[in-house]
């Protein structure tokens, strides 16, 4: 039960968010990977928007009214009649366009310019020479030379009446272009990758400056709303939840929380596949009494069930298959044992959903099977709510700061669902998890007392089950490789490998060698994503 003191903050809340709500920005989708990455800067310079299709009902964008909008890329060619073109009402409404490449290419091919295939695809890093004066640009460049990110077939062979061009390439003579009167804009790059170094800024500059939102849309909005859905889609209902202790389970289960109080429950399956003292530090950040969320938390001992289920399976995609069911019987066992729960929260996020199921034009291929996505609901009948589904990692971080949880929470490194089964390559082995466990707690403590844990967003070790070399005293002994893993990235789609101090790889080795039998090299990955991944399964 909330109390009226609670109702009135929520109704303030709601208005500052209906608010901070109306000055939007409408992102039009034609299927691009990139898509969501550019709602999320969008969000990220304070902007509420929404992606709709290429194909929105008419009327649509007038009964939306959009501050701008924004026209993604996608994966087909103008060059063919039967692609995607831009709907007339989004130029009707009289707003700033911005169109980013295929975007650009269907805004020049609608309105008079033309567009080509290219023999080959530019792919990459390019430097983009811009016109002074240009809106867009101003101020943004270094001389007028701009670093970008490319990735597109076709160019702008002419540009429209109106436009002029205001950027351009060796390869691309229409790098971008402008209509300043319309106030529309296309560009041949992405704005939204972090490979475009000055990307934020641009996107900040049409959002706010061209388009003129103010830019109150905050985290802490963005809790809100989601609090508000959250509400409206369960009702009165029960909701039980599979908590990791992972930012984006604790997140989510801090939100339903807020939103529903002690109709939810959780629950922690210990799967054998945690690491180092993982299930006592969970426990104590989140089981009732105590603890700042005062959540009601079951924990369930399950490793040697998930054990026994992996032995013998080498196969990366079978073994997050079986850890995905198992993890389904232990948690439908323990759900069912509770009363009248209607629903199943999770923690998913954006990635997690692009990489499972791809973009809504099935363009994008499954890259891998995500546990916490699927099978679950259907079973059990139970219908999912899954607050975090459209965010990032690091909105998904900051709305969890500005739900108040702690910051040592909130900012750990991120940990996969099928825990070290996929770090341990190939089969999974009771030894083989001991080692890791001990390599991985080794390389993290390391990694703290150098100040470095948060100077990367990711690390860990890996085992590697092959037999190397290695002499200790006279003899020569085949035994296994430990890797060790970090990286940098802000959205964990693309990442860089971190350039760690020689000296604190160093370290990290000859402990790992000193105190752990059973290694005999130490390895440091400088693979980046792509076309790495950052896990190694
Ligand atoms: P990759 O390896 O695809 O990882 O570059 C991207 C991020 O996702 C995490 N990851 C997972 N998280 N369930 C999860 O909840 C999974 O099955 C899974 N696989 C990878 C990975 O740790 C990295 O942060």
């Amino acid at each position: 039960m909330r109390d009226d003191s609670a109702a009135a903050v929520d109704g303030r809340a709601d208005r500052a968010v209906a608010e901070a709500r109306a000055q939007r920005l409408l992102v039009i989708d034609f299927g691009s990977q990139y898509t969501q990455l550019i709602a999320r800067r969008v969000r990220e310079v304070g902007v509420y928007c929404e992606i709709h299709p290429f194909d929105v009902p008419e009327g649509f964008v007038a009964e939306f009214a959009p501050r701008g909008i924004i026209l993604s890329g996608g994966p087909e060619t103008v060059t063919e009649g039967s692609t995607p073109r831009i709907p007339d009402q989004v130029f009707a409404a009289g707003v700033p366009v911005l169109g980013i490449c295929y975007g650009m290419h269907a805004m020049a091919a609608q309105l008079g310019g033309a567009v080509e295939a290219s023999s080959h695809r530019e792919f990459g890093h390019a430097e983009i020479e811009a016109e002074p004066g240009d809106a867009l640009f101003d101020g943004l460049t270094d001389g007028g030379r701009l670093p970008v990110w490319m990735s597109h077939g076709d160019k702008v062979t002419a540009v429209p009446p109106g436009f002029a061009v205001t950027a351009r390439t060796g390869s691309a003579p229409v790098a971008a272009m402008a209509d300043p009167a319309r106030r529309l804009f296309g560009v041949q790059f992405h704005p939204e990758v972090t490979h475009t170094s000055r990307g934020t800024d641009l996107v900040r500059r049409f959002a706010r400056g061209i388009c003129g939102c103010a830019g109150s849309w905050t985290p802490g909005h963005i809790a809100e709303e989601a609090i508000a859905a959250v509400r409206a889609q369960v009702g009165n209902d029960r909701v039980v939840l599979g908590l990791s202790g992972g930012v984006d389970s604790s997140v989510a289960a801090a939100l339903l929380s807020r939103a529903i109080g002690d109709r939810l429950t959780c629950v922690f399956v210990d799967n054998g596949l945690l690491r180092l003292n993982e299930r006592e530090e969970v426990e104590a950040a989140f089981a009732s009494g105590g603890n700042a969320l005062n959540l009601d938390l079951h924990t369930v001992d399950a490793a040697e069930e998930f054990l026994a289920a992996l032995a013998g399976q080498d196969e990366p995609e079978t073994k997050r298959k079986t850890i995905g069911a198992t993890f389904i019987d232990v948690f439908q066992r323990t759900a069912e044992r509770l009363p009248d729960v209607r629903w199943l929260g999770q923690g998913t996020i954006y990635p997690d959903v692009i990489e499972s199921a791809a973009s809504k034009y099935g363009k994008a291929h499954v890259i891998k099977s995500h546990h916490n996505v699927g099978g679950l609901p259907e079973r059990m009948r139970l219908s999912l709510v899954e607050p975090l589904r459209d965010l990032f990692k690091d909105e998904v971080r900051q709305v969890g700061m500005a739900l108040g949880l702690p910051r040592e929470l909130v900012y750990r490194h991120p940990f996969p669902g099928p825990g070290l089964a996929v770090r341990v390559l190939g089969e999974v082995r009771r030894e083989y998890l001991g080692v890791l466990r001990r390599a991985d707690a080794i390389f993290l403590e390391e990694l703290r007392r150098a100040d470095w844990y948060d100077r990367v967003s990711q690390a860990f070790a890996v085992y590697l089950p092959v037999a190397s070399v290695g002499v200790v005293g006279d003899a020569r002994r085949y035994e296994h490789v430990i890797a060790l893993r970090a990286v940098e990235t802000t959205d964990f789609m693309t990442a860089r490998w971190a350039e760690l101090p020689y000296e604190l790889v160093g370290r990290v080795s000859s402990r790992i060698m000193n105190e752990i039998a059973g290694v005999s090299r130490v390895v440091y990955d400088v693979s980046s994503k792509p076309p790495a991944t950052i896990e190694w399964e």
